[in-house]
């Protein structure tokens, strides 16, 4: 039987662990050998009991656990060669011929070097006498497969990244809480939310809260002039009646001169110039624990599906595969191109050629 392993890696997102159920039962299902890779690709270095072979029951109850109950870290020892090739010999002496990893794009990038390395990794070894000639034999190629898990909706090529949807849900439960004290003091809040170089997460939460104004990185104000417009907003809506005023920021929202555009100063200036008492929260990984919500966890399934299918359909000479959803699909495509396209989001904004990032983030939002 085919033997696969699932690792999570990077960032934990809500809807890991449901990757993980689904992956190890439809494995299971389809007759595969199914393994768990615990603590990431430091697991795979360390091998010993941190790769466990998984029943049916190892994963019951999993589907509504938040974070990922495999663990998940950031390995140095996977960045140097010999790390990987000691993770190569203990993957080839549990016989797993298959990894899918569940993370970012940085994780997922690390997935594609290591079966791209692979049979190098599989000469040494052999030439070392660290694995048999059968094993090499029997182990010329890796199959990869990725899963994007990642609060940040952050990878091109497919509209949702498993958990983000989870995490807009709290900032938005959070922002409820904030608007009726706000409402109350008659205050401004500044609101500080995760998504590292990515405004999705703050511009779905504006969006879904009827924020008065939204920093991201993707659409940067002008250096000057953000200021003078923030105030000029806030006080519009304050002379409609509004009692309260609501900014959104994204932890990595700049100016178009790319100077990161901070919290405290919006406060400052709020205070300063409208004499509003203002506040500054900042969401931290609130954002990103507790139960995946409905819309995660099927995700997860159906993608961790998808992956299985591909592990077990994919060929030695094809691109490693990446599971994606595109308008309600899933569908599968090459995770070397996903991540590149990811790369030339930044690229574009360190060029200041924001509406191509914008519109490789999101056609939709490019407006
Ligand atoms: O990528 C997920 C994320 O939560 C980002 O939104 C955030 O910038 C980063 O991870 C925080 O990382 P750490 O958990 O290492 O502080």
């Amino acid at each position: 039987p085919r033997k696969i392993a699932i690792l999570t890696s990077g960032g934990d997102a809500p809807g890991m662990n449901a990757c993980v159920r689904a992956v190890v039962r439809y494995g299971i299902s389809k007759g595969c050998e199914m393994y768990a890779i615990y603590e990431g690709y430091q697991g795979m270095v360390d091998g010993g009991d941190r790769i466990r072979k998984m029943d049916w029951k190892s994963v019951r109850g999993w589907m509504r656990v938040g974070g990922t109950s495999i663990g998940t870290a950031r390995c140095k020892a996977f960045q140097t060669a010999e790390g990987r090739i000691q993770g190569a010999e203990n993957l080839i002496k549990e016989g797993i011929d298959s990894i899918i990893v569940c993370g970012g794009d940085g994780s997922l990038t690390g997935a594609d070097v290591f079966r791209s390395e692979w049979p190098t990794h599989v000469e040494n070894l052999k030439k070392t006498n660290r694995i048999t000639e059968e094993e090499a034999e029997r182990h010329k190629h890796l199959t990869i497969v990725g899963l994007v898990g990642s609060i940040d909706n952050d990878m091109s090529s497919t509209d949702i990244t498993i958990g983000a949807v989870t995490s807009l849900h709290r900032i938005c439960e959070a922002v409820d809480s904030i608007n009726t004290t706000a409402m109350s003091h008659s205050r401004a809040f500044v609101v500080e939310v995760m998504g590292r170089h990515c405004g999705w997460l703050a511009l779905m939460a504006g969006i879904a809260t009827g924020a008065d104004f939204v920093f991201i990185p993707e659409r940067p104000p002008g250096e000057e002039d953000w200021r003078s417009r923030l105030c000029e907003v806030a006080q519009r809506h304050r002379q409609l009646g509004k009692r309260k005023t609501i900014i959104i920021v994204a932890e990595g929202a700049l100016d178009n001169s790319l100077k990161p555009i901070k919290s405290e100063e919006i406060k400052d200036i709020l205070t300063d110039r409208l004499g509003l008492d203002t506040r500054v929260t900042t969401l931290g990984h609130v954002q990103r624990g507790g139960s995946p919500c409905a819309a995660d966890r099927i995700l997860a399934t159906i993608q961790s599906v998808e992956a299985v299918r591909a592990v077990l359909t994919s060929k030695p000479d094809t691109p490693s595969p990446l599971i994606i959803s595109r308008n309600n699909q899933i569908m599968s495509t090459s995770l070397m191109k996903a991540v590149e396209l990811t790369h030339e989001v930044a690229k574009a904004i360190s060029e200041k050629n924001f509406a191509r990032a914008m519109e490789l983030r999101d056609p939709q939002f490019a407006e």
